[in-house]
Parts: C-alpha cells; structure tokens; sequence
C-alpha cells in the first residue's frame, strides 16, 4: 500500500562548545523549531527517488547501484551518504518516493545539512521496518557526512538533531556521548545574526584546522580533552594555536553548564565571549563580518553574551538576548552591520524543539 509518512528533524543552534566535537571534547547545543521535513512514500519498486520541493530538483538511484553512487557535490549528497550508510549497516532498504521541504535556512550554520540526514535516515530506516537506535543513527549520519560528503565534522550536530528536547540546551560529551539538560534562562532569547557569507573554502578549511591539532595530540601523546593549558608549552605555533582554543573551549563549555545551572548570566556571557576570541585568534575560523557582529552585540544593552556559532568563515552569529530588549537589539544590529556593509542582515529568533519524530 502506498501510505505516505511524514518525518521531521530539526537543525540547532550552539550556545558554546565549538570546534571541540571533532576531538571527542564538550558541546552545548539546543534543537531549534526549524527543521527538514521529509514526506516518504514507499513504492514496492528498487528505486529512490527525491524531490527538494524548496529549490525544485530531483535525484534518483537504484537501490542495488547505491554503493557504487558517485559524489555529485550538491545536496543530493546527503541523502545518497545516508542510505548508503544505512544500507551498509544491515538495514534492507526499500523502494520509495521522497520529498523534502525545509524551514532550516541553509548555510547559515544552523545545521541544515544534519537535519536533512537525520530526517532521510529516519524515514528510510522506519520504511524499512527496521528499528535502529538512535545512538547509531547519529553515527550513520556521522560516517555519511565524513565518507561521502566529504566533511571531517564531529558528531554534535546529528546527535542534537536527534536526541534534542523543547526548552533545554544539552551538555554532550563527544567521546562518550554522555549528555544531560541544560537550562536556557526565562526570558532570554536566542537570537541568530546571519552575515550572508557563504566562504567556499569552508570545508577545506574544516579538515585543515583538524590536521593541525592532529599534530598537536601526536606531539602531546594523549587526547586534548585530557591537555591542559600547561601541557600546551613547546609547541609549534599552529598546533599550538589550534590545540589552545580547544583546550580552552572544553573548559569554557563546562563552566557555561554550570554557570546556566546557578542562573549566572554575566558568566555566561563572559565565556561566550573569550569563545568568540579563541575561535578569531587562536582557531582562525572567524572573519570580518561575524567579529563586527560580536564586538556590536557586547556593546548593545540587554545582550548576555554573544559569538559566532558553527563552522565558521560566514553563517550567524548567536546572541543571548533578554526578551525585553529584542527589538531594540534587532534594529541596532541591523543598523551596525547595514552602515558597515550596505546591506540588512537576515535575523533569526528560535525556539526549541524535540529531536526528529514521525509526525
Ligand atoms: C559544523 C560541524 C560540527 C561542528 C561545528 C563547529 O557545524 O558540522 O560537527 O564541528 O561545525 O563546532
């Protein structure tokens, strides 16, 4: 019977924690109510087919031609990674019609990509009748992304997309995906500032950084979740830089929780603001546009804290924002960033949401 099913997945924001999920170090996530939506219909046939309503285009593969299925380099990437994934793991999957839509914007970095895997992966897996942890469908996304897409990302995106819950951010530790709730302040806002940059070298730069703090480990011989600033001395400069901001970013991380947990907003505040500093210097993942969009924000009244999120080199820049300010805040963002650059910055105000579900 061709019954259609609906499965939804939501992007994030990340309040701290960035560029430490790749090295098995801390992350602070929250799932956002924007999400990727996938409308799957099985078709008792051997082919997947796709449409992404939003742009118009359409993909397809046969399903015992999916191992052999080449890169394409755009969006369709995601989803062939992921049934290839699934497939590989044991899961037989079937014959179906999909479509996606979705509210998540894309490279804005707020995890459009992740929750595009992770809604596919729920709907093929759930087509398929087969009941996959969701631990494992994290990793599945994981390995589609690393694999086949080609980014060495860590796994703080898949997991938030999956295992996030409406009104609470989430301590995760990336190495043994231990994760407990943290408390987003009443009245405060999450508020996203989008530069519009999209930097090309993005991913390129991603693996870079990762190569760089590789040498750092192989030099230090253990994990930079167990290095401390100290253990740091001696190294060459790039390592060191790289290795340095992860180092203190986990640290960072784990203060924030418990700065949230005792209700301390100038703390938080604070440490999202040596975030930032760390990812402009010691990380080198920031650039003009999102250190004039920090620096602004620490000057506005009513904002807690503020930095860049996400991969960096473009996308938004996440503000704390007390409710009673936001629009006074949004128009003196705008005001900055439109008299430095000539043009508005799109704004984005998220809620929270659960992780991915049928609807
Ligand atoms: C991207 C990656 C994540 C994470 C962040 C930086 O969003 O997909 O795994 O590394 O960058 O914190």
């Amino acid at each position: 019977m061709r019954e259609t099913r609906v499965f939804r997945a939501p992007g994030r924001v990340n309040l701290i924690g960035e560029h430490t999920d790749h090295s098995g170090g801390y992350v602070l996530p929250a799932a956002i109510d924007r999400c990727c939506e996938v409308r799957a219909t099985p078709t008792g046939g051997s082919t997947l087919s796709v449409h992404a309503a939003d742009i118009g285009e359409s993909a397809s593969w046969t399903l015992d031609q999916i191992h052999a299925a080449k890169r394409k380099g755009d969006w369709s990437d995601y989803i062939c990674g992921v049934a290839r994934e699934l497939s590989s793991a044991g899961v037989s999957l079937v014959g179906a019609e999909l479509e996606i839509a979705s509210s998540v914007p894309i490279g804005a970095g707020l995890s459009s990509s992740a929750a595009i895997e992770v809604s596919i992966a729920l709907a093929l897996s759930s087509l398929a009748g087969a009941n996959v942890d969701r631990i494992d469908l994290a990793k599945i996304c994981l390995r589609a992304e690393q694999d086949f897409v080609g980014l060495q990302c860590g796994i703080m995106d898949q997991f938030i997309s999956l295992f996030g819950r409406e009104g609470q951010a989430m301590l995760l530790d990336c190495h043994s995906l231990e994760h407990r709730a943290v408390p987003i302040p009443a009245n405060v806002e999450l508020v996203m500032v989008d530069t519009g940059v999209k930097h090309e070298l993005a991913a390129s730069e991603y693996n870079h950084r990762r190569l760089d703090y590789e040498e750092a480990v192989r030099i230090l011989g253990k994990p930079l979740r167990e290095a401390t600033p100290d253990d740091l001395k001696g190294l060459p400069e790039r390592p060191l830089k790289r290795a340095r901001h992860v180092v203190t970013e986990n640290q960072r991380t784990l203060e924030f929780a418990a700065a949230a947990d005792a209700g301390d907003l100038d703390r938080m505040g604070r440490l999202m603001r040596e975030s930032h500093l760390s990812l402009q210097n010691d990380y080198e993942v920031s650039c003009d546009e999102l250190d004039l969009l920090a620096a602004s924000a620490w000057e506005i009244d009513g904002v807690i804290g503020a930095r860049m999120m996400g991969g960096g080199f473009g996308g938004c820049t996440i503000n704390l924002v007390d409710s009673r300010k936001l629009a006074e805040f949004q128009e003196e963002i705008r005001n900055r960033f439109e008299s430095r650059y000539g043009r508005v910055p799109e704004i984005y105000v998220c809620g929270t949401a659960d992780g991915a579900s049928e609807i």
